[in-house]
């Protein structure tokens, strides 16, 4: 006799016993009705305003109409078609449409199902077409979970810790942290930074076996860290004295979150291969390798492939996704309703002796929180003002090395009056630390 079906309250008070528990302890697990735009409906029959937009997947709002027309009307048409035994126009359109757009004169494209399997597939690319072994990536990047991503993931040890043996071959320089770094400059600090790759050719690998560098333009998971212009471009420059390629993985920074459309734009490099995922189709499944086409191009027949990668209905959610942003200015509604909440947040460090740094781009915005009068990370208070800021029907998350930051990520196409009622909220839960 088959079992009764649980109510969804049962089942809530069953999921450690469903999930796996590397997953189940996240925050704040929040059962949930149903979304719309910027607001998630909570069972509990309350609003909470979501500056978190899935992982910064749904920079659009939660279930944007135009997306989830577009993706309804694919469905009706295919919904499965693998690529190379058929090929739907979405997939087709969507690779021209990237290429309108896409960094580095990228032309030709990958298509996956999430961030870690594009930066899975830039390795392997970058690996195959230049026919060296070498990858160096920067501390305090996440790249994804699967154990290519995760080799080169070093946010937190606890992503690493025991699943290694890792893929080898990889080697690791400091990324930039201008906040926490002791040197007296920004432009020191991206040298320090620097030193450590001129070290790494002196002493571990070769320049010339090294296949490319992999870094994020601006760290995400790792706590928001912002690094000097100067240190991306010198970058460029040594890929280039070296034949090294350069992968820069926007999945968390793409698709209007800096107020470009890629962070690299707004920092003013071109990479060789990007890795798309996150808002590229606003929170169905969809990720990208993207890269020229003489690059790309080199990359054998059948040596890398998936099932569901470029799924008609993805794409179709993605082309519109794109419409969305270019037809409603969000580029400009991201740099204009940033600069809003930059301004707001330096005001409210100025009354609170616990926020450290303040710090964003468009609106990839984050604060970091220290002990008062101290740079010492802070995760205990930030911890309190997560809870406090959800009880006031905010949803806010966490990053960092020691979780001591917080990020504001709202969808691009918020409003000033939503700006200003989110940060209502927050500047009550910082606030309420001084009592
Ligand atoms: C910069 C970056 N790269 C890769 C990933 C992995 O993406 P996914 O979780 O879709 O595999 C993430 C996820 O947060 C990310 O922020």
């Amino acid at each position: 006799m088959t079992e009764r079906q649980p109510s969804y309250e049962e089942l809530l008070a069953r999921e450690s016993d469903l999930l796996a528990p590397c997953l189940a302890q996240d925050w704040p697990n929040l059962p949930v009705e149903r979304a719309e735009g910027v607001y998630v409906y909570g069972t509990d029959g309350r609003r909470y305003m979501d500056w978190l937009s899935g992982f910064g997947a749904c920079n659009l709002g939660h279930n944007h109409p135009e997306v989830m027309a577009a993706a309804r009307a694919q469905m009706e048409r295919i919904v499965h078609s693998p690529v190379g035994v058929l090929t739907p126009e979405t997939t087709l359109r969507l690779a021209w449409e990237l290429g309108q757009i896409a960094p580095g004169g990228a032309d030709m494209f990958f298509f996956g199902n999430s961030g870690a399997e594009a930066v899975e597939g830039a390795l392997k690319l970058a690996r195959y077409v230049t026919g060296r072994r070498g990858i160096i990536a920067f501390l305090g990047g996440f790249h994804g979970r699967t154990l290519g991503a995760a080799t080169v993931t070093t946010s937190k040890v606890r992503y690493r810790n025991g699943h290694g043996p890792f893929v080898p071959d990889v080697y690791y320089a400091r990324f930039p942290y201008p906040y926490r770094s002791s040197a007296p400059t920004p432009e020191a600090c991206a040298q320090e930074a620097l030193e450590d790759i001129e070290r790494l050719f002196e002493y571990v690998i070769a320049p010339e076996d090294v296949a490319a560098m992999l870094a994020e333009p601006i760290q995400g998971e790792g706590g928001y860290v912002i690094p000097p212009r100067q240190w991306l471009q010198e970058l460029r420059r040594i890929c280039d004295r070296h034949g090294i390629l350069l992968i820069l993985d926007e999945v968390q920074t793409g698709f209007g979150r800096t107020g470009e459309w890629f962070a690299c734009q707004a920092l003013g490099v071109e990479p060789d291969i990007v890795c798309l995922a996150k808002a590229i189709a606003n929170g169905f499944p969809l990720s990208a390798v993207a890269a020229r086409r003489e690059l790309m191009g080199r990359w054998g027949p059948a040596s890398h492939g998936t099932t569901y990668g470029g799924s008609p209905v993805s794409c179709a959610a993605a082309l519109a996704t794109l419409h969305v942003i270019r037809e409603e200015n969000l580029l400009e509604n991201a740099r204009l309703q940033g600069s809003h909440l930059l301004a707001e947040l330096r005001r409210l460090q100025a009354e609170s002796p616990i926020i450290g740094d303040v710090r964003g781009i468009g609106l990839m915005v984050a604060v970091e929180f220290v002990r008062p009068g101290t740079k010492h990370p802070n995760p205990e208070a930030v911890q309190r003002i997560l809870k406090r800021a959800l009880a006031g029907g905010l949803l806010l998350y966490p990053c960092g090395h020691w979780t001591q930051t917080i990020r504001l990520i709202p969808p691009i196409n918020i409003t000033q009056a939503q700006v200003e009622e989110g940060l209502a909220v927050f500047r009550q839960a910082v606030l309420a630390e001084k009592e």
